[in-house]
């Protein structure tokens, strides 16, 4: 990959290229005036575009380029204040307080209803598996600008973790978090969901195991939770009790920890 700036206000924008160019260990090169597609084909490698209100990572294969945008959440926090129901709270049980591990990030904005719903005496934590997706929305969720103060103290608290999931529940103690959830990347996502497809050439899409989800639960004070299709075998294999939502392509499942 290699990492650059737009082509406007450069002299402002180099510094923070820079700071990418350092933390994904990748060159940083001197836009003049190229073309994305000029740099994709003359380094064939993916581009990360450092602007001023965006960083945006574009793929040498093609496709959707990937940017940091709440996606649903700002809907979702929206219909839970009315309503008091949203189907992931719903499904973990989320409270006031608690602690969610989000072990696939993407977007955030699962986490960004989480963060809200926990407060400020809650905490949550993302990992993604994808260095560069990491670095984009840990900035995208510091730096975004609409949405109201509630919400951006909300983007402001998510720690952002570069890490694989099954790496970095080994390594946690027992009973680390109230909550631990997934929503790993599967086909049907990718056709059903306009809002993640940016993510789909970059993001990990290494299938969910036996250990992943037995170190979740050793990991987990209260519940394991899982988004899936809803045909997904998934659910009935690692045992988890599914939330059935009719209409609705995707489904909820948990897994509740005895004490
Ligand atoms: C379907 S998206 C998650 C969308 C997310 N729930 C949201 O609200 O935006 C899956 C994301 O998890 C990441 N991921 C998949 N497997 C992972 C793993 N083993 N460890 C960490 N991140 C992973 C992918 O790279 C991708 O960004």
């Amino acid at each position: 990959m290699i990492i650059t700036t737009a082509r406007k206000g450069v002299d402002v924008l180099e510094e923070k290229a820079q700071q990418f160019s350092l933390e994904l260990a990748s060159r940083y090169i001197r836009r003049n005036e190229a073309s994305v597609q000029d740099l994709l084909q003359l380094y064939k490698e993916d581009v990360l575009v450092v602007g001023k209100g965006k960083v945006v990572l574009y793929s040498q294969d093609g496709g959707e380029p990937f940017f940091y945008h709440p996606n649903s959440a700002m809907f979702r926090v929206k219909q839970f204040q009315k309503t008091n129901y949203d189907p992931l709270v719903a499904a973990a049980d989320l409270s006031k307080g608690m602690s969610f591990l989000d072990c696939t990030l993407g977007l955030a904005s699962d986490s960004l209803v989480a963060q809200v719903v926990v407060g400020e005496t809650g905490r949550v934590t993302g990992l993604e598996a994808n260095q560069a997706l990491a670095s984009i929305v840990r900035q995208g969720l510091r730096t975004w600008q609409d949405g109201g103060d509630f919400m951006l103290k909300a983007m402001r608290r998510i720690e952002v973790i570069h890490a694989h999931h099954k790496d970095y529940l080994q390594n946690l103690a027992d009973h680390s978090y109230d909550v631990v959830y997934f929503d790993p990347m599967f086909e049907q996502h990718l056709s059903t969901s306009t809002g993640i497809k940016g993510l789909k050439q970059f993001a990990c899409h290494d299938d969910l195991s036996n250990e992943i989800i037995d170190e979740a639960i050793r990991v987990s004070r209260s519940r394991v939770v899982l988004k899936d299709h809803y045909e997904s075998k998934r659910f009935n294999r690692y045992g988890f009790q599914v939330m059935k939502r009719q209409h609705s392509t995707f489904h909820y499942g948990f897994i509740t920890i005895s004490n």
